[in-house]
């Protein structure tokens, strides 16, 4: 599966207001179905304070005003259906918005704790300031694994269970097709206040058994529903194994480590980063595997260094992986991150430049709003667009679009397992179930391999797709192959 990821701000204005929304995506699902994606995750559609741009709730059932009505939500989701395109939504469970009425009229759904002189514990959240905050109303601590604008939810509380079963329900009822969900591994915390953090940054520990009690209980209710899907956000150190949070086939169908994209682009490192994932999921195909993220420096920038070359051979190796690709929106293109002055950031944590409107042409508003009007964030360099490389068979979104259908061509490209095979340093090569070779050359100089056979299904080159390959494979600096028997 090859699924879109939209970041709904950025993606096309369709009333001149500078922001993108519901009717904009609408409107382009054209593109995504020429495209060939399988679905669409959008982040977070809820009504949301902005203080982490929809990652803090204040209405798990609405749709935020920027973004349109609950009416646009089923429009998009009833026209994506015609195309064959399904919509996920970004489920955030683990913390609201601290405006979210039920912190001060439901306190019991946050986690609150007493201290005199300074936080209950040494707890740090993702600022790596405390996890918690005093509030003035009440004089108790509450915790926060991220901003203290974001209040953890108390999934302790069978209320709070609760009221996420209606939740997954309501959207599950309105035809969604399942959810991304945020920092699933995570999402009930530690009682106990001495309990040991997990990981690399101190955070709150989550409560591995209530983990999956939780995952469980959503699991059943995707269930009720028939073919949904549970896609959740899962760190390999929160856990000793994602394989852990499939449960026995009754918890995600599909986890999301964050590993590519804090990845070095170097064969070696990538390998490594495959194998552990491979590993940890003791061969049930359910990775999902993306290079950019919106939380995260877009990879044609991180990986690609700007020469486009690098970044067409990233796209082969990643739609060369098992199990689902996310593509971040523009990564089609090799959209850049884009460099934005601090006097326009809105992101607190910087990650404004990998959200930049979508680069639709090079005109005056980048075909994302209108001409002369400000765009909530500025765009980046509008060479690099869909209107011109859509007709141009050479272009990155050519190679990308090819790639999708060889995915949907070949199933061993898709589903066939991983095994990495043997190459020169500074190239990646693995098979892929009994047909398919991936061989991508991540290093400035020429390269040869012996033992490679097959026909050239997809190249970077063009010219050298149809090519015969009997044990010699020579690839030149940042060519990339996929090869069919
Ligand atoms: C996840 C999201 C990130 C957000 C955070 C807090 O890590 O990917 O964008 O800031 O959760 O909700
Ligand atoms: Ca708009």
């Amino acid at each position: 599966m090859v699924v879109y990821q939209v970041y709904p701000r950025s993606f096309q204005d369709s009333n001149g207001d500078g922001i993108g929304d519901l009717a904009g995506i609408t409107q382009r699902l054209e593109y995504l179905e020429w495209l060939g994606v399988d679905a669409l995750w959008l982040n977070p559609t809820f009504p949301s304070a902005d203080a982490d741009w929809g990652y803090d709730v204040v209405d798990y059932y609405g749709v935020h005003p920027d973004l349109g009505t609950l009416d646009d939500l089923d429009e998009l989701v009833a026209a994506a259906g015609r195309r064959g395109i399904r919509v996920l939504l970004d489920l955030v469970p683990g913390h609201t918005s601290l405006r979210h009425p039920w912190f001060r009229e439901r306190p019991d759904r946050y986690v609150w704790a007493d201290a005199d002189d300074g936080p209950p514990n040494a707890w740090l959240s993702a600022s790596a300031a405390p996890a918690w905050t005093r509030d003035d109303a009440t004089g108790r601590w509450y915790q926060h694994t991220f901003r203290p604008e974001q209040p953890d939810l108390n999934w302790w509380s069978e209320e709070v269970r609760d009221e996420f079963d209606r939740i997954l329900a309501f959207w599950f009822e309105r035809g969604i097709a399942g959810f991304r969900i945020d920092a699933a591994a995570r999402v009930v915390k530690s009682r106990d206040l001495a309990a040991a953090p997990v990981g690399p940054w101190s955070r709150p520990p989550p409560d591995l058994e209530q983990v999956h009690e939780v995952l469980r209980r959503w699991r059943r209710v995707a269930d009720r529903y028939g073919d949904r899907l549970l896609l959740g956000q899962t760190w390999i150190e929160d856990t000793g194994g994602l394989g852990a949070f499939l449960g026995n086939g009754d918890e995600l169908q599909l986890v999301q480590p964050f590993t590519l994209p804090v990845a070095q682009f170097y064969a070696s490192v990538l390998h490594e980063v495959v194998a552990e994932v491979e590993t940890s999921l003791g061969g049930r195909d359910a990775a999902v595997w993306q290079a950019s993220s919106h939380d995260a420096i877009r990879f044609p920038t991180r990986w690609g260094a700007c020469d486009e070359r690098r970044t067409r051979a990233a796209l082969v190796l990643l739609l060369g992986l098992r199990g689902t690709v996310v593509l971040y929106y523009g990564d089609e293109l090799g959209m850049e991150q884009v460099h934005l002055p601090a006097a326009v950031a809105r992101d607190h944590w910087g990650r404004d430049g990998c959200r930049t409107p979508m680069q639709w042409a090079d005109c005056a508003g980048g075909g994302f709003t209108d001409a002369g009007v400000t765009a909530w964030l500025p765009c980046g360099d509008l060479q690099v667009n869909v209107e011109g490389q859509r007709g141009d068979p050479a272009s990155t979104l050519a190679l990308c679009r090819s790639l999708i259908a060889l995915r949907r061509e070949l199933p061993d490209l898709r589903d066939g397992a991983y095994r990495r095979l043997d190459a020169p340093p500074g190239v990646w090569a693995c098979s892929r179930g009994d047909g398919v070779a991936v061989v991508a050359n991540l290093s400035g100089a020429v390269v040869s391999l012996s033992g490679i056979e097959g026909i050239v299904r997809l190249a970077t080159e063009r010219t050298r797709a149809g090519e015969a390959v009997a044990g010699a494979l020579r690839l030149e600096p940042w060519e990339a192959v996929v090869l069919a028997a």
